[in-house]
């Protein structure tokens, strides 16, 4: 999928009101946001925005219903851009608090819309707000890759209802590099894919078999391939309905020559918990009444010699329980492994993954960490999304 869509650089924006759909669904503990990677993420197009003259209308979702106000994301952003971005407190969204500081803007101001999910016709991509959100402005623009695989009102809908729309420069960057890897990648092209259960990942690993020259195997899902061979795997997480599909998986690797890595030794825990009794053990031989929740060390070694060799790396899901310390070591090791490649394309999918290199103070070191979850996932598994489909072609 070659990029041909407009974007902000394609139009002109000076004195134009333009509504930028960013994904602000960002972390939140007591009021304070603790992951601020989707607000950095936004700030090259709000500053072009601004630089160039536009009006900057921006609006988000926040959680998952109308629960939660994008309050504290104007404080921040207004610190991050070094200008005043002025809220709209607004429950109907385009209600007339919206309106009013929409028509008080001056050319380089920048509103910030309340939580569009504060509407609920905005998941359901309902006409209504797609019109009124569509009247607010003269030019769209979609930026929000972590919500593009929704076809929401704010989204999508909106752009049946405006003569221009076009992509932001953060879609432009996430669809640059894992676009890049999924169709001309430098090989070898590693993919490494852990997460919990495979039921979640089925049409990654299906779509990635096609691209890659190595995959590998981690987390929780693994325990459902080495049931699938016969092997006991004790209490650990196992999707029994899913063993002729992982059979399937073994079998489509082998067919396409892709070198199909799993554990061969686990650390396995008495109880779901941080401090829990822990040891080592091989995966042929694993204890009735543990579970497993790391790799063990030969497979970190294994896995380590591996991803050394490769000139691409796309990285989904961790390897273990890594919110434990104690089964932190493979998904901390192959961080710290990925961040130290200096000739190879390194990138992260996947919200807990990008989690867990965050934790790991790694961040910088990785040539891209996607913003996107779900959408990032959908992108892997070879899915068109909706909310960049919907933009205007060059
Ligand atoms: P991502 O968000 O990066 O796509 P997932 O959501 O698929 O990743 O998977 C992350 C979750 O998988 C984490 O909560 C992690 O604790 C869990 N997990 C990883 N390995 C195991 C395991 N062996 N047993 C249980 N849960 C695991
Ligand atoms: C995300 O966090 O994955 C995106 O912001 C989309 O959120 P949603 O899953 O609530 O639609
Ligand atoms: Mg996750």
């Amino acid at each position: 999928m070659s990029f041909n869509k407009k974007t902000i650089e394609d139009v002109q924006v000076n004195g134009k009101r333009v509504l930028v759909r960013c994904d602000f669904n960002v972390p939140l503990k007591d009021g304070v946001i603790t992951d601020e990677n989707r607000l950095v993420g936004a700030l090259p197009t709000i500053k072009y925005l601004v630089e160039n003259g536009a009006k900057v209308i921006l609006c988000s979702h926040l959680g998952k219903d109308a629960s939660k106000t994008l309050a504290p994301v104007a404080v921040r952003l207004s610190e991050m851009l070094g200008k005043e971005v002025v809220f709209a407190r607004d429950e109907e969204v385009v209600g007339e608090n919206a309106r009013k500081a929409v028509a008080d803007m001056k050319d380089g101001d920048v509103v910030l819309l309340e939580n569009t999910r504060c509407r609920k016709e905005e998941t359901k991509n309902g006409e209504e707000l797609s019109k009124e959100l569509a009247s607010l402005c003269d030019i769209y623009v979609n930026d929000a890759f972590g919500t593009a695989h929704r076809a929401h009102s704010s989204t999508e809908g909106v752009t049946k209802f405006v003569d221009t729309a076009v992509c932001g420069y953060l879609i432009q960057k996430e669809l640059k590099f894992l676009g890049e890897a999924l169709e001309n990648p430098e090989r070898p092209f590693v993919a490494i894919l852990g997460g919990s259960k495979v039921s979640d990942k089925i049409g990654v690993i299906e779509n990635l078999l096609e691209k890659v020259d190595t995959l590998i195997i981690g987390g929780g899902m693994a325990y459902t391939f080495f049931k699938a061979q016969g092997y006991g795997v004790g209490d650990s997480i196992c999707e029994l309905d899913k063993l002729d599909l992982a059979n399937e998986l073994m079998e489509k690797a082998k067919q396409k020559g892709v070198k199909l890595m799993l554990p061969t030794d686990t650390k396995v825990g008495k109880e779901f918990a941080p401090d829990t009794e822990s040891k080592i053990v091989s995966c042929k031989e694993m204890p009735d009444g543990w579970q497993g929740f790391d790799i063990g060390t030969d497979t970190i070694k294994e896995y380590v010699e591996e991803v050394k060799k490769a000139k691409t790396v796309i990285w989904n899901g961790p390897l273990g329980l890594s919110e434990f310390k104690q089964f932190a070591a493979g998904t901390d090791t192959m961080a710290e492994t990925l961040a130290n490649l200096t000739d190879c394309t390194t990138i992260i999918g996947g919200g807990d993954s990008a989690a867990a290199v965050e934790r790991a103070g790694l961040s910088d070191k990785f040539t891209h960490i996607s913003t996107g979850g779900g959408a990032s996932l959908e992108f892997l598994e070879g899915k068109k999304l909706p909310g960049i489909e919907c933009l205007q072609d060059k």
